[in-house]
């Protein structure tokens, strides 16, 4: 049986084994990773898929602090979700979905940040209504298909039509 539980539970060395194996190598070059650099994960929304009766790792989903700052370097906090990642033996059986049910779950509808990612629209406009439609103007720090940067929001959510992706930096306060 699936079980979603916080990603913090799990050994982190089983979680870079499992990205290696769903991903292959050279995935931390990608630019997803150069988009959230330095940033900690944000834990309370990052889960784990678990076999409970195997106690086996199936999937994991991140989330982080990012945001687009605008041509004015006025910055638009957002969540990254990624990588999202299950197991190749256990691919197609629901395990992504879970987890990234359990995400939109934790999240209050409404309430929320954008969502941002770089993946396949085939299946996260599918089945979460991701979409590339307001993104064609945003730059990343690194190449990117821009049919795969993918921001779930609101429609009345605004959201600049022209910025770059990157870590979310702090305004320090004085
Ligand atoms: C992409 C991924 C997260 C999907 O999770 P999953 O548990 O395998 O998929 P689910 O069981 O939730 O969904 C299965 C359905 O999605 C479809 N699907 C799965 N991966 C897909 C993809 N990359 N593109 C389009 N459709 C996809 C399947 O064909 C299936 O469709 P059906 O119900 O019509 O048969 C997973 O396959 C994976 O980790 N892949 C490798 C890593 C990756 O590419 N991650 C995404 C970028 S962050």
């Amino acid at each position: 049986m699936i079980s979603i539980i916080p990603l913090v539970e799990i050994d982190p060395a089983l979680v870079e084994d499992l990205l290696d194996a769903a991903f292959g190598p050279g995935r931390t070059d990608r630019t997803a990773y150069k988009v959230r650099e330095g940033m900690d994960i944000l834990e309370g929304l990052s889960v784990a898929a678990v076999d409970s009766s195997e106690n086996e790792l199936l999937g994991s989903l991140q989330c982080w602090p990012v945001a687009l700052t605008d041509e004015a370097g006025k910055q638009h906090p957002m969540i990254m979700v990624g990588p999202v990642a299950v197991h190749p033996d256990c691919q197609g059986k629901g395990v992504g979905q879970s987890m990234l049910t359990a995400l939109l779950k934790e999240l209050h509808e409404g309430e929320n940040l954008p969502l941002v990612m770089i993946g396949d629209p085939a299946y996260y406009d599918r089945f979460f209504d991701f979409s590339p439609a307001r993104t064609k103007g945003w730059t990343l720090p690194g190449p990117w298909e821009p049919e795969r940067l993918l921001v779930r929001a609101h429609d009345q959510t605004p959201l600049p039509e022209k910025g770059k992706l990157g870590p979310w930096v702090r305004p320090v306060k004085h």
